[in-house]
C-alpha cells in the first residue's frame, strides 16, 4: 500500500502533460513554480527553438513527449530549464550537453537512456545543474560524477546496481535523492556515498535488494524509505546520530529481532512514524523512541507483549499488530498501560482466545476481529470510556457467553461488529450511543424489542445470513429504532415484509429470502424509503399488490429480479424514479 514519494511523482508525471512542473516533497523545494505555465499559454516561439519544441522563454525549452531518438540540436546555450521526457532517447550526446552550461534543470524522465549513453564527463559542465531527472530510464551504473550544484536527484525505476562516491556525495545542497526500485545491494553503496552531502533530507531506496540499513546516512535526514529490500538487520550505530529523522519505513524486509541492537531507534528523537510491518521479529523492538505517533509491527511473529518495551512511546496513537501470533496469555496487563494517547488498536489477525487486558484507556478504535475470542466478560470493556468504533467480527462469540452488562460501560460507542460469530440472539446491554450494528452471518433466530429498546439513534443494522423467520420477529421490535435509515434481512428466511418497520427507514434489503407475497399495507409504514431489494425471492405477479408501492414518492431503486415470475409495478406516483430494475 505505502506509496514512496517519489512514486507518487512518478505516477503524477505519467497523467499530466509533459511540463516543468515537478514537485519534490519539500515544502520549501518547489523550484520551477516561475516557470510552470509553459506549455499551453505562453507558447510563442523565440529564436534558437528546436523544431517541434516549445520555448515560451528563452530560458526554457521543453521537447517532452515528442518521440526523439536523439537529442534535439540547436537549443539555445542559455536554457536554463530543458525536459525531455517522454522521448526514446538512448544517449546524450557530450558535445550538445556540456554546451548548455546554463543549465539549472533537466528533466530526462522515461526514455531509454543507458549507463553506455551516458558519458561520465557528460555532466561535468553542468555547473549550474539544480534538478536532475533520469527516472525510468535503462541505467545499470549511476553517472560517476554529478555535479555538487544537485538539489535533487531522481535515478528511479532504471536497473542500478552501483552507485559512486561523486554520484550523490560532496553536494553540500543536495535534499532529496530517489533510488527506488532499482537493483541495489549493500555492495554498490559506498560507504562514503553521502559524504559532503549533509542537507540531505529525503532518501528513497525503497524497492531494492539492501540487505542491511546503509551506514553513514547523512544526519539531517527527515525521511527514509527502505522498505521492499531484504534487511535483515540495522547495524549497530547505523541510526545512531539521525535525531531529525520523522518517517522511517522498513516494512517488506526480513528483520529479526536479533538484527536489532536495543539502541538502534533510541537516539530518533523526532521519528514519529515507523513502518516495521511484515518482517520477522519475535520481540517488540526495544528502545523504542518518545515522539512515535503511528508505529506498525503488523504481519511479524510477535507472540508476546511484554510490560516494558512500550513503555516509552508515550505519543503513540497508532499502534499495529495485526497479523501475529499473539495469545491474551502473551500480552500483558501493563502493556498499554502507559500509551495514553493511544486511539486505534489494530489486533486482528491474531490468536486471542479472549479479550487482552489492561486495553489503552483512551482507545477509540479497537479492531479485534479474526481471532478466536469466545467471551466478553463483564469487566473486558470496564475501563474503555472512549470506545467509538469496536469490531469483533469473525470470533467465537455465543450469545451465552457475552456477558449482559459487558458493554454497560461505553457511553460512546458508534459502531459495533459482531458479525461471522455463533450468536443466536442480540448481545444484551447495548449503550444508546450505538449508530451501527453488524450482527450479520450469524445465527439469530429471533428479535425482540427489549434488546433494541434503547437504540434511538440507530442508523443501520444489518442482519443479513442469519435464520430469522417473520414469526420469530416480536411485534414491536422496530418500535424504538426512530433513526433507522439502513435495514438489512437479506439471505433470511422471511416470508412477508416485516410489519411495522419504522418510519425513517429508506434501505430495505430483503432479498434471497422466502418471500411470497407484498401486501397492500407492507410499506405503509415506511414513506421514506428509497431502495428497496427483494431480489431472489420467491414471487408470483399475482401476489404483489401494486397498491403497496404507490405512496412511495422518494423510491429510487427497487430490484425484484430473481424471482419466479417478472414484476411489473405500475408507478402511480413515483414519477422520478432513476433506476427501477424489473423482473425479467
Ligand atoms: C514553434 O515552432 C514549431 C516548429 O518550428 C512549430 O511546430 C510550432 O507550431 C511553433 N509554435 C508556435 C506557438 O508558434
Ligand atoms: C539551427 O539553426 C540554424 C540557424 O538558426 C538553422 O539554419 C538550422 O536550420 C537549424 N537547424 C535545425 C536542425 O533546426
Ligand atoms: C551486489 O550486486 C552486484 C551487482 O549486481 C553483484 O555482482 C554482487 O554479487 C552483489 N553482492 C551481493 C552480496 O549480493
Ligand atoms: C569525507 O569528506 C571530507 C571532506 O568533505 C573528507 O575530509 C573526508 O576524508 C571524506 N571521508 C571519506 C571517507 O571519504
Ligand atoms: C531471512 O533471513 C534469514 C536469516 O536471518 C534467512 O535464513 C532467510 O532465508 C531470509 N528470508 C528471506 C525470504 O530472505
Ligand atoms: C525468520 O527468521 C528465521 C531465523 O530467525 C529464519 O529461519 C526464517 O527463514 C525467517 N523467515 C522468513 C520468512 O524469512
Ligand atoms: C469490521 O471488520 C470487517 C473486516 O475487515 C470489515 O469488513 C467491517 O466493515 C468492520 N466493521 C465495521 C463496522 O467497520
Ligand atoms: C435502557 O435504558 C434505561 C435507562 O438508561 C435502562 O434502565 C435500561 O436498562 C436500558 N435497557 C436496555 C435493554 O439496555
Ligand atoms: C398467490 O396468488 C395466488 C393466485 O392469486 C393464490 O392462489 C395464492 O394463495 C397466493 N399466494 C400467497 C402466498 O398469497
Ligand atoms: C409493465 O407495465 C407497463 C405499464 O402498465 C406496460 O406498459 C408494460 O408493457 C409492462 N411490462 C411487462 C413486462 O409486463
Ligand atoms: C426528479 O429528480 C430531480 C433530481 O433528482 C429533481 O430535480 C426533480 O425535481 C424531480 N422531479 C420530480 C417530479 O420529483
Amino acid at each position: 500500500m505505502q506509496l514512496c514519494s517519489g512514486g507518487f511523482l512518478l505516477l503524477l508525471l505519467a497523467s499530466v502533460p509533459p511540463s516543468f512542473l515537478l514537485k519534490d516533497q519539500e515544502e520549501d523545494e518547489l523550484p520551477l513554480t516561475t516557470t510552470r505555465p509553459t506549455r499551453v499559454t505562453a507558447a510563442q516561439n523565440v529564436s534558437g527553438c528546436p523544431s517541434k519544441c516549445t520555448c515560451p522563454t528563452e530560458e526554457t525549452v521543453d521537447c517532452g513527449g515528442l518521440d526523439l531518438h536523439i537529442f534535439p540540436s540547436n537549443i539555445s546555450a542559455g536554457v536554463q530549464h530543458l525536459s525531455l521526457q517522454n522521448n526514446l532517447l538512448q544517449e546524450l550526446s557530450y558535445n550538445e550537453l556540456s554546451r548548455l552550461a546554463r543549465l539549472k534543470t533537466l528533466n530526462l524522465h522515461n526514455n531509454h537512456i543507458t549507463s553506455e549513453g551516458l558519458p561520465d564527463e557528460a555532466f561535468e559542465s553542468l555547473q549550474l545543474l539544480q534538478y536532475l531527472y533520469l527516472a525510468n530510464n535503462k541505467l545499470t551504473v549511476a553517472p560517476q560524477f554529478l555535479p555538487s550544484s544537485l538539489r535533487i536527484v531522481d535515478l528511479a525505476a532504471n536497473r542500478l546496481t552501483c552507485i559512486y562516491p561523486f554520484t550523490f556525495g560532496h553536494k553540500p545542497a543536495l535534499r532529496s535523492v530517489y533510488m527506488h526500485n532499482n537493483q541495489l545491494n549493500n555492495t554498490g553503496l559506498p560507504f562514503d556515498a553521502f559524504n559532503g552531502s549533509d542537507a540531505v533530507t529525503t532518501m528513497i531506496f525503497s524497492s531494492n535488494r539492501l540487505t542491511y540499513v546503509p551506514q553513514n546516512l547523512p544526519r539531517a535526514i527527515v525521511r527514509l524509505h527502505l522498505q521492499n529490500n531484504r534487511i535483515t538487520r540495522v547495524p549497530k550505530g547505523a541510526l545512531s546520530s539521525q535525531w531529525r529523522l520523522r518517517e522511517l519505513y522498513l516494512q517488506n524486509n526480513n528483520l529479526s529481532s536479533e538484527g536489532l541492537h536495543p539502541s538502534t531507534f533510541s537516539r530518533l528523537k523526532s521519528l514519529e512514524y515507523l513502518d516495521l510491518s511484515n518482517n520477522n521479529l519475535t520481540q517488540v523492538p526495544a528502545g523504542l523512541p518518545a515522539n512515535i505517533v503511528i508505529l506498525h509491527l503488523g504481519r511479524n511473529r510477535l507472540s508476546v507483549l511484554p510490560p516494558e518495551r512500550l513503555s516509552r512511546v508515550r505519543s503513540l496513537q497508532y499502534l499495529l499488530l495485526q497479523g501475529n501470533p499473539l495469545t491474551v496469555a502473551g500480552v500483558h496487563s501493563e502493556a498499554f498501560s502507559h500509551l495514553r494517547s493511544l486511539h486505534t488498536l489494530h489486533l486482528y489477525n491474531n490468536r486471542l482466545d479472549g479479550i487482552p487486558l489492561g486495553l489503552p484507556r483512551r482507545v477509540r478504535s479497537l479492531m479485534l476481529l479474526h481471532n478466536q475470542i469466545t467471551r466478553v466478560g463483564l469487566h473486558d470493556f470496564a475501563a474503555t470510556y472512549f470506545l467509538a468504533e469496536l469490531n469483533l467480527s469473525y470470533n467465537r462469540l455465543y450469545s451465552a457467553h457475552i456477558h449482559r452488562l459487558a458493554f454497560r460501560k461505553l457511553r460512546l460507542l458508534e459502531t459495533l461488529d459482531i458479525s461471522g460469530n455463533l450468536l443466536t440472539l442480540l448481545p444484551a446491554g447495548l449503550p444508546a450511543s450505538l449508530q451501527i450494528l453488524n450482527l450479520q452471518k450469524n445465527q439469530l433466530n429471533s428479535l425482540s424489542p427489549e434488546l433494541l429498546a434503547n437504540l434511538t439513534i440507530l442508523k443501520e443494522l444489518h442482519l443479513a445470513h442469519n435464520r430469522l423467520r417473520i414469526a420469530s420477529i416480536s411485534p414491536g421490535t422496530w418500535q424504538e429504532l426512530h433513526g433507522l435509515k439502513l435495514l438489512d434481512l437479506s439471505y433470511n428466511e422471511l416470508s412477508y415484509v416485516p410489519p411495522d418497520l419504522p418510519e425513517s427507514l429508506e434501505n430495505l434489503y430483503l432479498q434471497h429470502n422466502r418471500i411470497a407475497v407484498i401486501m397492500a399495507e407492507a410499506f405503509l409504514t415506511t414513506p421514506n424509503i428509497r431502495v428497496i431489494s427483494l431480489r431472489s425471492n420467491r414471487l408470483l405477479a399475482a401476489n404483489v399488490s401494486e397498491m403497496a408501492f404507490a405512496d412511495l414518492k422518494l423510491l429510487e431503486v427497487m430490484d425484484t429480479t430473481g424471482n419466479p415470475e417478472p414484476i411489473n409495478i405500475s408507478l402511480l406516483q413515483a414519477a422520478n424514479w432513476t433506476q427501477t430494475q424489473m423482473g425479467t
